[in-house]
C-alpha cells in the first residue's frame, strides 16, 4: 500500500473512532446480478439477470467516490459476465483507479480467464477441495484452478465462504492457497442464513471448530487474510450490526453493509468476517486496531 493511502485510512478510522462517525469508507458496486452458477449457498444469482450499463456504473462509482469512499469492490453475480459493448471489468478497474479510489477489488467465480492485474486484490471463491467445492458450486473446481495458474497477475486472494457441506474442509483451501502460483492469501466469511439456505448455516461449535483450524493454519504460515482477534465476536454473532463505514450500491440503490440489510432478522447471524472485523475497528477495539495494521500492509 502507498504511503499517502495508509496516512488517509489511519486520518480516517482515527476521526471515526474518536468522533463517532458513520461516514462510509468501503463501497461495493453490483455490475450485474447475472451468474453462470448457482450455487447452493447463494440467494442472489439472476434475480433480475440486468448487465447494469457502463454509464450507470460510472455514475455509482462517482456516487460512492463523493460519500467518501476510497476502498471499492465490484461484485455480482458474477463480475467477469459483465459487458458494455467492448468494455469489460478491466476497463471499470482501470477507471475506478483512475477516479482516485485508493483499493480496488473484484470478487468472482474464477470460471473465466483471468486478467486483472490493475486490481489490488481479486477475490476468489473457492469453497472447499475438489469434491465439497464441486457439491457447491457444480462442477468448477478444475476449470478455476487451470485460471488461477493461468492468470496473468498474483493478486488472487481464495474467498471461502464456510458451510454445513464444506466446513470439513478448511485446511484443504489453507493449503491450496499457501501452495498455488498467483494466490496471495486466502479469507473466509462463515455462511449467512437468507431464509432459503437455512439448513446450510453452522452451529456455534462448527464455527469455533473452524476458527480453531485457521488459528492453526496461520501458526504454519498460511497466508490467512482475516484477523483472528475477531473470532470470538464472530463465534459467538457478537459483533456489532450493521457496518456503517460499508455500503453497497446495485442499480441506484444505497444500502448500509449489504444488501442483505433488507432480510429481517439476518444481521443477527451474519456470517461475513469484514463486517466483524471493520465495526470492531471503527469502535476502537485495540487488539481489532494492531492485527488490521499488520494484516493489510501485508497483503495490499
Ligand atoms: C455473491 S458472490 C458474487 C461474486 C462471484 N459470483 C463469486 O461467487 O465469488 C460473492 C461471495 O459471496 C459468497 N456468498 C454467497 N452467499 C453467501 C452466504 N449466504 N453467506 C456467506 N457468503 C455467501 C460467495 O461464496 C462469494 O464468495
Ligand atoms: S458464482 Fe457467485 S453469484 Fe453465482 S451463484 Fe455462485 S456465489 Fe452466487
Ligand atoms: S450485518 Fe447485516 S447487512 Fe451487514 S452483511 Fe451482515 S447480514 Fe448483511
Amino acid at each position: 500500500m502507498k504511503l499517502s493511502s495508509f496516512l488517509y485510512f489511519a486520518r480516517f478510522g482515527i476521526r471515526t473512532v474518536l468522533f463517532r462517525k458513520k461516514d462510509p469508507v468501503l463501497g461495493t458496486v453490483i455490475v450485474t446480478d447475472r451468474c453462470n452458477l448457482h450455487c447452493k449457498h447463494c440467494s442472489v444469482n439472476n434475480i433480475t439477470g440486468v448487465m447494469h450499463p457502463y454509464s450507470q456504473i460510472r455514475g455509482e462509482m462517482q456516487t460512492l467516490y463523493d460519500m467518501g469512499v476510497r476502498i471499492l469492490f465490484f461484485c455480482g453475480g458474477e463480475t467477469f459476465l459483465w459487458r458494455d459493448g467492448d468494455m469489460t471489468l478491466r476497463d471499470l478497474v482501470i477507471e475506478a483507479k483512475r477516479m482516485g479510489f485508493l483499493i480496488v477489488n473484484t470478487v468472482t467465480n474464477g470460471t473465466f480467464p483471468i486478467d486483472l492485474p490493475e486490481a489490488d486484490l481479486i477475490l476468489l471463491s473457492l469453497d472447499g477441495d475438489r469434491q465439497r467445492h464441486n457439491e457447491v458450486r457444480g462442477d468448477t473446481y478444475d476449470t478455476i484452478m487451470e485460471n488461477v495458474r493461468n492468470a496473468t497477475s498474483d493478486n488472487i486472494c481464495f474467498y471461502m465462504a464456510i458451510n454445513k457441506i464444506n466446513r470439513d474442509a478448511v485446511r484443504d483451501v489453507c493449503i491450496t492457497a499457501r501452495d498455488t502460483k498467483n494466490v496471495r492469501a486466502v479469507s473466509f466469511n462463515f455462511h449467512t442464513p437468507y431464509p432459503d439456505t437455512r439448513d446450510l448455516a453452522l452451529t456455534m461449535e462448527e464455527k469455533a471448530q473452524c476458527c480453531e483450524v485457521i488459528k492453526q493454519m496461520m501458526k504454519e504460515k498460511v497466508p490467512v487474510f482475516n484477523l483472528k482477534s475477531a473470532f470470538p465476536y464472530l463465534i459467538n454473532n457478537s459483533f456489532p450490526t450493521p457496518c456503517y463505514q460499508c455500503v453497497v450500491i446495485e442499480n441506484g440503490k444505497i444500502s448500509t453493509c449489504g444488501r442483505c440489510i433488507d432480510v429481517p432478522g439476518l444481521c443477527e447471524e451474519c456470517g461475513y468476517f469484514f463486517v466483524a472485523e471493520y465495526t470492531l475497528l471503527f469502535r476502537g477495539n485495540l487488539r481489532i486496531i494492531f492485527e488490521m495494521l499488520t494484516t493489510y500492509l501485508r497483503f495490499i
